[in-house]
């Protein structure tokens, strides 16, 4: 899969080529591209911002640098589609439902803002509006990196252990089970013994009902959207009885 980011700062993805996402990047698995609309400026200055119409503080992004970068990387993909992706505080709230998404893509285009964001014309180029939550970073790029982190991570080959993506939390809608590993004891708190047991039924149940009441105590509005059996209901009256 092809990830293509739109930033004034493409070193910042340098990151990108350090543990699974590097060897994914070896592999051919995935393909990192960051590139700078400064790079389609004339002026000497590369000038990519300017102040806003109507006064104001601080500045906005140009149109002009950003729909150029966006066109030059359509023809570098031979034309072929890509989905493009504003960041913004102002987009829908990333999930596990977007990476789920995009990882069926075969190029995904993120245009990260700096300074006061984006002249709004620009967001008549993109396709969706996604935010990392209701808080505000000085620019797109910590955001794009959490996008693509999200999104990788899901395609073939690129965890080691292709079960550990289905089972973690928000794969099902539900958050995951507690895990435990050496040492038996720490400090007074022990293995449940279950885990111990090598009974793979009562450690699958054990797991899904704390999966369940985690997800109960924690983020009960999941339990609302999650896809739930007859016997997660049990286990969900056991819990609420055990309370
Ligand atoms: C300082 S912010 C501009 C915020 C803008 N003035 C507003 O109120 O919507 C600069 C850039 O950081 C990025 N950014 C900031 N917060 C973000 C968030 N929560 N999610 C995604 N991107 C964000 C956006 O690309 C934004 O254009």
């Amino acid at each position: 899969m092809r990830f293509e980011i739109v930033t004034l700062f493409p070193e910042l993805f340098d990151v990108l080529r350090t543990g699974l996402l590097g060897k994914a990047q070896d592999a051919g698995t995935i393909d990192v591209q960051a590139i700078s609309p400064r790079e389609f400026t004339a002026d000497r200055h590369r000038t990519v911002d300017d102040s806003p119409y109507g006064g104001g503080s601080g500045m906005v992004l140009m149109p002009t640098p950003i729909a150029e970068t966006l066109e030059h990387l359509d023809e570098a993909r031979g034309g072929q589609p890509t989905h493009r992706v504003l960041l913004t505080p102002q987009g829908a709230r990333f999930s596990q439902a977007h990476a789920r998404k995009f990882s069926a893509l075969d190029s995904l285009t993120l245009v990260c803002g700096r300074y006061e964001g984006f002249d709004e014309r620009i967001r008549g180029l993109v396709d969706e509006e996604i935010s990392l939550g209701d808080f505000v970073l000085l620019g797109g790029e910590a955001a794009a990196l959490a996008v693509i982190e999200a999104t990788a991570r899901l395609l073939p080959g690129v965890l080691g252990n292709e079960a550990s993506a289905a089972d973690e939390s928000h794969a099902d809608g539900l958050l995951e089970y507690p895990q435990y590993t050496r040492p038996e004891e720490f400090r007074g708190e022990t293995v449940p013994d279950v885990l111990r047991s090598g009974n793979h039924t009562a450690i699958a149940r054990w797991r899904r009902k704390e999966s369940l009441r985690r997800t109960l105590e924690r983020r009960p509005d999941l339990l609302e959207t999650a896809a739930l059996t007859d016997e997660d209901r049990k286990l969900l009256q056991e819990i609420r009885a055990e309370r």
